[in-house]
């Protein structure tokens, strides 16, 4: 078995894009270091022309890389095509010293699968093997997958978990849901379970998985190495601190950490000096999921969502946390 820089029973923060850029990675890995790995969003190998070295830099962001502890857990990952620039971007991301390298193959998106990026590639493992052995050969640290179970269907999960083992992935994650599945349904955690058993290399489970009792259950029931969690993480940011100190998910830990949450984002996004529009954009991604479960949380979130000015979004909170 391979071994991942990270311990067994991790917790990782999902890339998400629109979400987990520089700003917010910075601001959630200083509140909750607890998370084992953080992640960027997707950068896209392009097809013109190489993106310069200062792009590629730029896209992890010069707050993390001066940040020595939060930089050693964050994983580049890239999205790319056949024909695009995957050398140079992988090289430029070898140079900027990152540690771990993943690659997306399950981005579900009508455009980028036209142009056989994301999960399309799951459905052509004759494109996709040289775009890995490619990877691999020039990338000298850590090199992990995200996955779907398929693309229309499930039918080539075993291959594609196989190709990936026989050409030197340091690890899988998966998202258990076909690309044509989008979001529909719920994750089945079984496809986890058995591919644990099918390849000898480390596997991530993902999706799904919303609470600290989700969390035990899915070690347990799949055996795999280690968790991703997105929209929870969105939903609970603090998700990791409470797993990994066994704390309770009371509604005055919830209140306690939510505006903890708050007003460390809103310092923020002072320091930033954003415009307002991109402050309220920036907060409304963040949040979408943190209202869930409360009692009037539907009602919430809509008034939230629509709100027009960071003074209303503000003091939505200021109810919110009244609860
Ligand atoms: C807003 C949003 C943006 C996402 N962006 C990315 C991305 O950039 N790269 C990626 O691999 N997955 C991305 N995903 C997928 C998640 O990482 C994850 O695989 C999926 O949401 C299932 O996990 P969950 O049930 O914990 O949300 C995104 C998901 C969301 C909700």
């Amino acid at each position: 078995m391979k071994l991942l820089p990270i311990k067994p029973h991790s917790l990782m923060f999902a890339p998400m894009e629109g979400v987990t850029d520089e700003y917010y990675r910075n601001f959630v890995g200083k509140l909750y270091p607890e998370w084992d790995t953080f992640s960027c969003d997707f950068l896209r190998a392009p097809t013109p022309g190489p993106y310069p070295y200062k792009h590629v830099r730029k896209h992890m962001g010069e707050g993390v890389i001066a940040n020595k502890e939060l930089f050693s857990k964050t994983i580049y990952q890239i999205l790319t095509t056949p024909h695009a620039h995957t050398l140079d971007t992988v090289q430029s991301i070898q140079k900027l010293g990152s540690h771990w390298l993943d690659l997306n193959l399950g981005c579900p998106s009508k455009t980028v699968c036209r142009n056989q990026g994301g999960s399309y590639l799951l459905s052509d493992l004759d494109t996709l093997r040289p775009i890995i052995k490619l990877i691999r050969e020039n990338f000298k640290s850590t090199f992990t997958c995200k996955i779907r179970v398929g693309y229309r269907d499930d039918s080539n999960f075993e291959n594609i978990l196989k190709m990936l083992e026989d050409e030197g992935v340091d690890g899988i994650t998966i998202h258990a849901r076909t690309r044509d599945e989008l979001y529909k349904g719920v994750a089945r955690w079984e496809y986890v379970k058995d591919a644990v058993k099918m390849v000898n290399i480390p596997i991530i489970g993902n999706g799904d998985i919303w609470t600290t009792d989700d969390i035990e259950k899915y070690y347990d029931y799949t055996g795999c190495h280690s968790i991703m969690l997105a929209r929870s993480a969105l939903k609970t940011p603090w998700l990791a601190k409470m797993y990994h100190q066994k704390l309770d998910d009371t509604p005055e830990l919830r209140m306690h950490e939510a505006s903890k949450y708050f007003h460390a984002f809103y310092q923020e996004t002072l320091k930033q000096n954003l415009e307002e529009a991109s402050r309220i954009k920036r907060l409304k991604s963040v949040s979408r999921y943190i209202f869930d479960d409360l009692p009037d949380g539907v009602a919430i979130k809509k008034h939230f969502l629509l709100s027009k000015s960071f003074a209303d979004q503000m003091q939505i909170f200021q109810e919110f946390l009244r609860y």
